[in-house]
């Protein structure tokens, strides 16, 4: 009984940790959600490698086991003996194993930087959010933010760039992670095979507030797709609100987008349809109306080091009318 209540509490430390770890696998960021191509090839070499590196550690190990029992009597014996490991297993055995690594990733990745994609959608990168633009320089482009939709089972090109600082554009649940560098168009093919809502992640740091710079990423089936995509284009709902006039007299305008208003600022993210998507703040928060109205007031609370300047002193009231506004844009 005793010793059953020591064990109890011996254990307990890990029974609280682990909740507490686990907390952190979520299913969102992981590349084992097998939601894409790339993810999936990339699980299926995790798998073999690994299988490897356990056979290899296994080998070592019996060798170690079989070298502190055997009792040498010729020491010439030994040494040709010792010759021969390093020269098959230090030397020919590492290099055909990194070599047919080499070539499978090679071939992996052949085809990839030019294969036809189904849909184009790039993304620059902003410090710290994401500019997204579907079906850039045709006339169907249209501008939104830190969120994605993708229709399942199509392969999407999407084109990388930075306004600022190098940032990385990635989807682990989709697969393989590219740095948006200034000055230079980077590019990536996906293809989501499993609806669900992903998070992207930066994933180069890049200044302050880099680890709450994410993205959701929405796969869905092609009609849902489609609706939303029509609906993306529309301009703003509500343009008769009471608070679009002090989303301008306020200066919003001059950073943030209202397609089929005078706000068309390009330093912020567009807000045309923001009260569609699923995130505020690029990604780190719920869009809820509280949560909003929290954003404007208190923005460097809720993302230490955020560009946009906080506006502690509006009145209730207009507060109230402005999000209000705001939770309209759908
Ligand atoms: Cu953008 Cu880190």
């Amino acid at each position: 009984m005793a010793q059953g209540r020591t064990g109890f509490v011996l254990r307990l430390p890990a029974r609280v940790a682990l909740p507490v770890l686990l907390a952190g696998c979520s299913p969102k960021t992981s590349w084992l959600a097998g939601a894409g191509t790339g993810a999936l090839e990339t699980e299926r070499m995790m798998w073999i490698m690994l299988s490897g590196a356990v056979l290899i550690w296994a080998a070592v190990m019996a060798l170690a086991f079989w070298a502190a029992r055997t009792n040498p009597e010729d020491p010439r014996k030994t040494e040709a003996l010792a010759r021969d490991l390093v020269r098959w297993g230090g030397l020919v055995f590492p290099i055909a194993v990194v070599t047919t690594l080499l070539i499978w990733a090679l071939f992996m990745m052949r085809g990839a930087a030019d294969a036809r994609a189904d849909m184009v959608v790039a993304v620059e990168g902003e410090q710290w959010w994401w500019r997204v633009t579907y079906d850039p320089g045709t006339e169907a482009e249209t501008v939104t933010a830190n969120e994605i939709r993708l229709p399942v089972g199509q392969s999407v090109r999407f084109l990388l760039t930075s306004d600022d600082v190098i940032h990385s554009f990635w989807v682990p649940a989709l697969g393989g992670k590219t740095d948006m560098i200034p000055g230079r168009e980077t590019s990536l093919l996906l293809h989501p095979v499993r609806e669900g809502a992903w998070t992207g992640i930066c994933a180069e740091y890049c200044g302050g507030a880099h680890a709450q710079m994410r993205l959701e990423v929405i796969v869905e089936p092609a009609e849902d797709f489609a609706a939303w995509r029509a609906g993306l284009a529309e301009p703003v709902a509500a343009a008769d609100h009471p608070g679009l006039d002090l989303f301008l007299t306020h200066g919003c305008g001059a950073c943030h987008t209202l397609r089929g208003t005078p706000a068309n600022g390009q330093v912020g993210p567009e807000l045309t349809h923001l009260a569609a998507r699923t995130t505020l703040g690029a990604g780190i928060l719920p869009m809820e109306r509280e949560v909003l109205a929290d954003w404007i007031t208190h923005t460097h609370d809720l993302k230490p080091g955020v560009l946009m300047p906080a506006y502690p002193d509006l009145p209730p009231q207009a507060l109230d009318t402005l999000v209000d506004f705001l939770m309209a844009l759908e």
